[in-house]
């Protein structure tokens, strides 16, 4: 089958209240309001990522689009896919995971364009416009449906945006909070680690921007040692508690550090999978991993709920 093709637009919406009441006033109609988790995977080409929709199933999305601000063609192809915990275990183990986005879509539709109204986790708010062409066409139709969509919607040129939702949190992710950072090299430059020389700074930081540091200790009793993601997570916990969102991990060491098996547990217990996790020495940040990465098919709390 040839891929599907799509004139399309995204832009940040400052006021999603209002573009919903201009589409309406259009003439749009609401079509379903969606929960989406979009799982994108490290391929070679182009993108591609594993959808998984409530109300609705898994889809395999594999498309290739140029990342420009205007209206742009899309080229994607869509797959059903009937058992995505085993697809996304097996596009996980192969390719590794770049990004997953969770959305709430509100879908309309106006004449044969998709109006997407869409609240990112992590990004805000967004509103996307995707006219879907019909094989033969030549993209006018599409093209003239999306610029007057456009003018009604007031989508102003300064909202545009490029490129994927995937890369507008990589971008964030990519770049660790600065404070964060500074804590766990501070923290690395108190460890207790006479026995080692190896000292250890780790930093936590809750979703509600609480942030907690620990170093490692070290003990006469060598097995006594404690890493300091250990002591990070312990003074989460006096600290208050909650989800971490983000971790750093630093080291004055020319090697990469990543946390030890015990530890990659126990920030399970408090880390989702897709928080990002800096791997630092003391000038940059060698690595940003996930524990997803760190520790694939891990037990977690949720077992024990059943
Ligand atoms: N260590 C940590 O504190 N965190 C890590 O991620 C790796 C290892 C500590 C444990 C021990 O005190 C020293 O580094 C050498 O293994």
């Amino acid at each position: 089958m040839e891929p599907h093709r799509n004139v399309e637009l995204k832009a940040h919406d400052p006021d999603p209240v209002r573009t919903l009441e201009r589409a309406i006033a259009a003439g749009a109609e609401e079509r379903a309001l969606l929960r989406q988790r979009d799982t994108y995977f490290s391929v070679p080409r182009g993108r591609l990522k594993l959808r998984e929709e409530e109300p609705g199933g898994a889809t395999l999305i594999a498309y290739e689009r140029p990342d420009d601000a205007s209206e742009r063609v899309s080229d994607y192809r869509l797959v059903p896919i009937a058992d995505p915990d085993e697809m996304r275990a097996a596009l996980t183990a192969a390719n590794g995971v770049s990004a997953v986005v969770v959305k709430r879509r509100r879908l309309l539709m106006w004449q044969t364009v998709r109006i997407h109204l869409d609240e990112v986790r992590g990004l805000g708010s967004f509103v996307e416009l995707e006219a879907v062409a019909e094989p033969a066409s030549d993209l006018h139709r599409e093209r003239t449906q999306v610029a007057e969509l456009r003018l009604l919607l007031d989508i102003r040129d300064e909202s545009l945006r490029e490129g994927s939702y995937a890369d507008a949190l990589g971008a964030r992710a990519g770049e660790p909070d600065p404070e964060l950072l500074a804590m766990a090299r501070a923290a690395a430059g108190r460890a207790y680690a006479p026995y080692s020389n190896f000292p250890v700074g780790a930093a936590v930081r809750t979703a509600d921007g609480r942030r907690f540091a620990g170093a490692n200790v070290e003990n006469a009793a060598y097995p006594q040692g404690q890493c300091a993601e250990a002591s990070a997570i312990g003074a989460l916990v006096a600290g208050g508690g909650g989800a971490i969102a983000e971790v750093v991990v630093a080291a004055p060491s020319t090697e990469l550090v990543t946390p030890c098996g015990g530890c990659r547990q126990r920030l399970r217990e408090f880390a989702s999978d897709d928080a990002p996790i800096h791997l630092a020495d003391l000038e940059r940040v060698r690595r940003t991993t996930t524990l997803a990465e760190l520790l694939p098919l891990s037990f977690g709390p949720e077992h024990l709920a059943a």
